[in-house]
């Protein structure tokens, strides 16, 4: 059976749902891949526990349900990220997974010191591959760096992107619709309700970021384009996007509660925009789209009866995939979908870089 140490930093909705199909999926991953994964660190943005042998099933239950309750991690107050990774490996542990479920900055000089190390990195956060090139680019085809919950949720877009690179095809396009909560704005729009009840639905919902203009701004589905265009082999940056935010810029400083008030003045416009699209057969729905030259996130007209009106899709439209673009359909959010993306990255690490 093989051991294999994991550190996993956040222990939000996706940390604590990979903690949970660890301890789950257990037995089944022993017997199917002779593999055992060992929580020996699990970090939130303030604490962290440490157990060099591994947090036994019943301490991570009890962490995480602390943390779903609201409470503190437990544990001890946490040292730099780094400094972290320095601590683990001195304590002689080796060929571990560092697991980054955060929606964090600057993780970068950990994973970089982790990878010196010679452990695995698996990565739900975007970041660290949005990044400047100059800083991203040696986590895109290493073997030793997965990130399938970048894009798409835990859908299977990284390894078809790998795939399609492996066999030297050629990418013209990636695109599709990549966030949730902004698909569901868009259906609502339809329907005729004003953009501020959309709004109060999808935050009711819990379909938002606690901060909606985070969602909203467009950024967070410009970062999976990006990715995208990256893993196509095209060197760009976040500079080559042209994003549009559905929030106006005079709201970007205030407070949550005082965008959400002053939500209405989006109203009109974006029910006009809406309306005349449907007057013309099409509906606007928010899509991101890469090529070689760069991107574009915001709204985009479809035709109503299409395919794509209707879906939640990412297409790759390349040389072998010419006449019918390679489409990728399904829910693709959620944080079992999530979670289930790293795990399987944690078990392709195990298997093929540890
Ligand atoms: N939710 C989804 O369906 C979904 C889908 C695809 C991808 N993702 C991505 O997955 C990641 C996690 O999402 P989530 O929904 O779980 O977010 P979340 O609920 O906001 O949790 C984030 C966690 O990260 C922790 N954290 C923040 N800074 C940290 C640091 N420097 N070191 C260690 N931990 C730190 C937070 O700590 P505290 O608890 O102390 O605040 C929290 O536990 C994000 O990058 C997100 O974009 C999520």
């Amino acid at each position: 059976m093989k051991e294999i140490p994991v550190i996993i930093f956040g222990v939000g909705g996706v940390g604590r749902t990979l903690v949970q199909q660890i301890i789950d999926t257990r037995a089944a991953i022993a017997q199917s891949n002779a593999l055992r994964f060992k929580v020996v660190a699990l970090v939130d943005s303030r604490q962290w526990f440490f157990v060099p042998e591994g947090l036994s099933d019943s301490e991570l239950t009890t962490a995480i349900q602390r943390k779903e309750a609201g409470q503190p991690l437990g544990g001890s107050e946490r040292p730099s990220a780094e400094k972290l990774i320095s601590m683990v490996a001195a304590a002689g542990v080796e060929n571990a997974v560092v697991v980054d479920v955060t929606a964090t900055d600057g993780m970068e000089p950990a994973i970089d010191l982790a990878l010196e190390k010679g452990y695995g990195i698996a990565l739900a956060n975007k970041k660290p591959h949005a990044g400047p090139w100059s800083s991203a680019q040696k986590y895109y085809g290493n073997p030793a760096v997965r990130h399938e919950s970048t894009v798409g949720g835990g859908e299977p877009i990284i390894a078809s992107l790998r795939y399609l690179s492996d066999i030297h095809d050629t990418f013209f396009s990636c695109e599709g619709q990549l966030s949730g909560t902004l698909g569901f704005m868009c259906r609502e729009l339809e329907k005729g309700r004003p953009f501020s009840a959309a709004l109060g639905s999808a935050m009711e919902l819990g379909y938002t970021e606690p901060d909606p203009r985070d969602d909203l701004s467009g950024e967070d589905v410009m970062r999976k384009v990006l990715i995208m265009g990256r893993m196509a082999g095209w060197q760009l940056e976040q500079s080559d996007f042209e994003v549009e935010s559905l929030y106006d810029a005079d709201l970007a400083d205030c407070s949550v509660a005082e965008f959400v008030e002053k939500a209405g003045q989006m109203d009109a416009g974006l029910a006009k925009r809406f309306a005349d699209a449907k007057a013309a057969g099409k509906v606007l729905r928010y899509v991101g789209r890469v090529t070689a030259e760069g991107g574009k996130v915001g709204l985009m007209e479809l035709d109503a009866n299409s395919p794509m009106a209707n879906l939640k899709y990412i297409q790759f439209h390349t040389k072998l995939y010419d006449a019918e673009p390679l489409m990728i359909i399904g829910a693709g959010a959620g944080l079992e979908m999530t979670a289930g993306g790293v795990l399987g990255d944690m078990i392709s690490l195990a298997r093929e870089a540890l």
